[in-house]
């Protein structure tokens, strides 16, 4: 028996990207990131909408809760810019916090530049899925998806998802719980 393949949510939060003034960088970034970390099954539920604190909430519980996605990766809208967000929006749905994901990811992305210090970046557990945001930069995603991605099958294992398998030469899953 095949296992189904695994859903993933990748959502781009951008008034810009989403009006159509410039072309959606980030869920490409993801998406590609994800294609080269995955061995397992997995379709991609791409999302893109504006910096409105109550579409991403609707749309992150649209993804979790009637899709089925056992992970949703949200990038942009993580700064401290007056439409920034992704935070607030992703802090109304999730009934866990895992702090160390943002912990990692800020302290990670300070090597490569230092406003990633502006990024209030979160993740956390809504039902059976992982949330997580990343800045919206592309060069971004790739380097907070690199320092937090070990961690992420173990954590899905954890709340009942699908087993994610990852190829080793981009990330080993580190799974404890074996
Ligand atoms: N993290 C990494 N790894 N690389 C980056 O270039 N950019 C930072 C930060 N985190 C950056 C980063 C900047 S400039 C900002 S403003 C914040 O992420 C928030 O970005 P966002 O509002 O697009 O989410």
């Amino acid at each position: 028996m095949t296992a189904e393949a695994a859903r993933i949510g990748i959502v781009t939060v951008s008034d810009r990207a989403s009006r159509g003034e410039y072309a959606d960088r980030g869920t490409p970034a993801v998406e590609a990131w994800l294609g080269r970390a995955l061995t397992s099954a997995w379709v991609a539920e791409r999302r893109l909408v504006p910096d409105e604190r109550d579409v991403i909430a609707d749309t992150l519980r649209d993804l979790i809760d009637e899709t089925g996605c056992c992970l949703v990766i949200t990038t942009g809208g993580t700064g401290p810019a007056p439409r920034d967000v992704t935070t607030e929006a992703t802090e109304d749905v999730m009934e866990k916090v895992l702090p160390g994901f943002g912990e990692a990811m800020r302290a990670a992305s300070l090597r490569h530049v230092p406003t990633a210090i502006l990024s209030r970046a979160v993740a956390g557990v809504r039902g059976r899925a992982l949330l997580i945001n990343l800045p919206g930069s592309p060069k971004a995603v790739g380097e907070c998806l690199d320092a937090v991605f070990s961690a992420v099958p173990d954590c899905v294992d954890l709340i009942g998802g699908p087993r994610l398998e990852t190829d080793p030469d981009v990330v080993r899953a580190f799974r404890p719980h074996d």
